[in-house]
């Protein structure tokens, strides 16, 4: 299977070179990217911020220093033409910094293994799991002018040059418009200056503000043809089917195994199917998944490498006191019983309606689980800015977050796994879909148990999960009335998606008596591109604004019950909480005593919210000047800066 799709691969980017459609297809892609930056001039990431103009970047990814002496002879000759330019040894880089960058030029050799040399690994990695982290959204770098330079060698065949391709892929694929197409040099062909020279006078011509771009951009293209593609829907699921990663696979881990399968999926003769079959085995693994077994995962969120370095923890930091550089994602399922349209793999996962698979042991999940998560850890050591005691702290996780992909209460033995992850004192926190009510009343009590409220209405759940059951309504409604029963602490998690969900406010203040949730979390979508199997476009993707907005007016309807106590500027998220439960003398108490949970749960007595809650400190209070940033985290922050400015030249 591999070595099939490897070869197709190739035969299929050797015809792509041999037509330049390759690089049709980025003009066409930046154009179409351009087109969404002109509707929503203002980048996602920071709504209320100026841009301040940057000096160029230019980046070298060098081993044997031919890379580092291109850049450096194209900083010099910009920088002739009086232009801002900064010579960057991606090793001293903070890839974080990226989204504030407006035009980066990468001269990248390849080296082992169709691999950067190691000076431009973390960068490269930081990139890769981007591309892929749903979490990041596809404009993240949509300030972002850029152009690669490859330095290769032919004699490397199928790798040649894969380390440029990939730099620019990913560059792409966060939405930073490429200006000149990827050059790809040749050293073996002994062209590479001449390669070189052309494409840095592209450069050159349009960083003066020529409109032609010169001779080192070979863009043949005619224009109607561009046009044609900006506007051809068609075009772009052709796209998405043709590549091998988007494959529809309901038919193949729900049902009977179909044609397409090649009869890989089911396993032995009429035996138990595994759930992650090699295509989404791959899959997964290419989105940063470590997959256990053969039904779980365990992911390094970016979170915990951003705390990992003090440069911030998530939400869940500023809501509940979570360490973030503490905190282990899994799932003990990586399947689901939704296809919703905001989902981020777009339906690259297994569906089921129940358990129908092999099934491993719970101990020998969560004991893979720590382990796989230490080992990804680790190889944080060195990267700038993890500091020994974090990294030591990382290595025994504290907390548990159960809510990657698929839906972890499907799993059968999930009271198990809960009290390993307890013996361990591991705190946890399950999301689950509001499919599986007698699910969630089998449950044992764990730390803060989600429901997700994706829809407020019969139809727009509907239309917005598209549910495998057919009773998906009732399931939905017995899920928020099971939440209501546990005596628990509990959250409905919304996400807003604007044209779907995010004007029906009314229709969700009714579920609240429902559930009666302690907490509600409210998060913009985000937005990772568009395929066959999701349209959501930038117009669906809310503002901080719209969710305050939408916050505060749910606030207002559930007549003083709920108020906003918490917000998290930078993902988009705000929190809402039972104020008669978590404010206690004007002062909200949505963070977590962890210590106290273990030793509730430890006790076997019943517990409820109110006797391990602790009080949330007031940068993470709504309103907040801080916007829900840690201030420790922003001052070691500032120090660094400091550090990496001065390494670069
Ligand atoms: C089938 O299951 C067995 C036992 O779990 C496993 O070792 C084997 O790799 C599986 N085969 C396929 C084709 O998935
Ligand atoms: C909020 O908490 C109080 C006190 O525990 C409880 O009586 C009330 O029902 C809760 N409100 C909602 C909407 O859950």
């Amino acid at each position: 299977m591999t070595a099939i799709s490897t070869s197709s691969l190739r035969a299929r980017l050797a015809l792509a070179a041999l037509l330049s459609l390759s690089s049709a297809f980025c003009l066409w892609k930046s154009r179409s990217l351009r087109r969404r930056r002109r509707l929503f001039s203002v980048p996602l990431e920071n709504p209320n911020k100026a841009a301040p103009i940057q000096p160029a970047k230019i980046f070298f990814a060098s081993q044997t220093g031919t890379s580092e002496s291109l850049a450096r002879r194209l900083a010099t000759r910009l920088s002739a033409h009086g232009l801002a330019v900064e010579l960057v040894n991606p090793l001293h880089y903070e890839p974080e910094d990226l989204p504030k960058e407006t035009f980066v030029l990468i001269v990248a050799s390849t080296w082992e293994e169709g691999k950067p040399p190691p000076n431009a690994a973390f960068l490269a990695r930081w990139l890769a799991e981007s591309a892929a982290d749903f979490r990041v959204g596809s404009l993240i770098l949509s300030r972002c002018q850029f152009s690669v330079f490859g330095v290769g060698s032919t004699a490397f065949g199928a790798t040649f040059n894969s380390a440029a391709r990939d730099l620019a892929r990913w560059m792409k694929a966060l939405g930073a418009e490429e200006i000149v197409p990827l050059c790809e040099g040749d050293v073996d062909g002994g062209e590479v200056e001449k390669e070189f020279h052309l494409w840095s006078e592209g450069i050159l011509s349009l960083m003066k503000g020529e409109k032609t771009i010169g001779d080192g951009a070979r863009i043949d293209m005619p224009d109607d043809l561009e046009e044609e593609n900006e506007y051809d829907e068609e075009d772009e699921d052709e796209e998405a089917a043709e590549d091998s990663d988007v494959v529809d696979l309901e038919d193949i881990a729900g049902k009977a195994p179909s044609k397409k399968s090649n009869g890989q999926l089911a396993n032995g003769t009429g035996g138990i199917k595994e759930m992650v079959t090699p295509i989404i085995r791959k899959n997964l693994e290419k989105q940063g998944y470590k997959i256990i077994g053969s039904h779980s995962g365990v992911k390094l969120c970016r979170w915990t490498k951003s705390q990992l370095r003090g440069r911030g923890g998530c939400y869940k930091h500023s809501f509940y006191g979570i360490e973030s550089h503490r905190c282990m994602e899994a799932t003990p399922s990586l399947a689901c019983a939704n296809k919703c349209v905001f989902c981020w793999r777009h339906h690259t996962n297994p569906v089921g309606k129940s358990w129908q698979w092999k099934m491993d042991d719970p101990l020998v999940i969560v004991n893979a689980a720590i382990d796989q998560h230490t080992k990804m850890i680790k190889q944080m050591k060195g990267v700038p800015g993890v500091k020994e005691e974090h990294l030591l702290e990382g290595l025994s996780p504290r907390h548990c977050a159960l809510s990657l992909v698929g839906e972890p209460i499907m799993y059968p033995e999930i009271n198990t796994l809960i009290d390993e992850l307890h013996l361990r004192r591991i705190s946890t926190f399950l999301v689950t879909n509001a499919q599986f009510p007698e699910k969630i009343q089998m449950l044992k009590p764990i730390t803060q148990l989600y429901v997700s409220v994706d829809a407020a209405t019969k139809e727009s759940l509907k239309a917005v999960d598209r549910p495998l059951f057919g009773d998906f309504w009732e399931r939905f409604v017995d899920s928020l009335k099971s939440l209501r029963d546990k005596q628990q602490r509990t959250v409905y998690r919304l996400t807003l998606v604007k044209g779907w969900n995010a004007e029906e406010v009314d229709a969700y203040a009714n579920l609240l008596c429902l559930g009666e949730p302690d907490f509600i979390e409210i998060k913009g979508v985000t937005y990772c591109g568009s395929t066959a199997t999701s349209k959501l476009t930038m117009e669906n993707v809310p503002w901080h604004s719209d969710v305050k907005a939408f916050s505060e007016t749910l606030a207002i309807k559930s007549n003083g019950q709920y108020e906003v106590a918490c917000e998290h500027v930078h993902s988009c998220c705000v929190l809402l909480a039972n104020v008669s439960k978590f404010k206690i003398n004007g002062q909200w108490h949505t963070w977590i005593d962890y210590e106290r949970f273990q030793e509730l749960v430890a006790s076997e007595k019943s517990f409820r919210a109110e006797d391990y809650m602790a009080a949330t400190p007031s940068w993470a209070v709504y309103g907040a000047e801080e916007g829900g940033f840690d201030p420790k985290q922003s001052r070691y922050r500032k120090e660094r800066r400091h550090g990496a400015a001065a390494l670069k030249n």
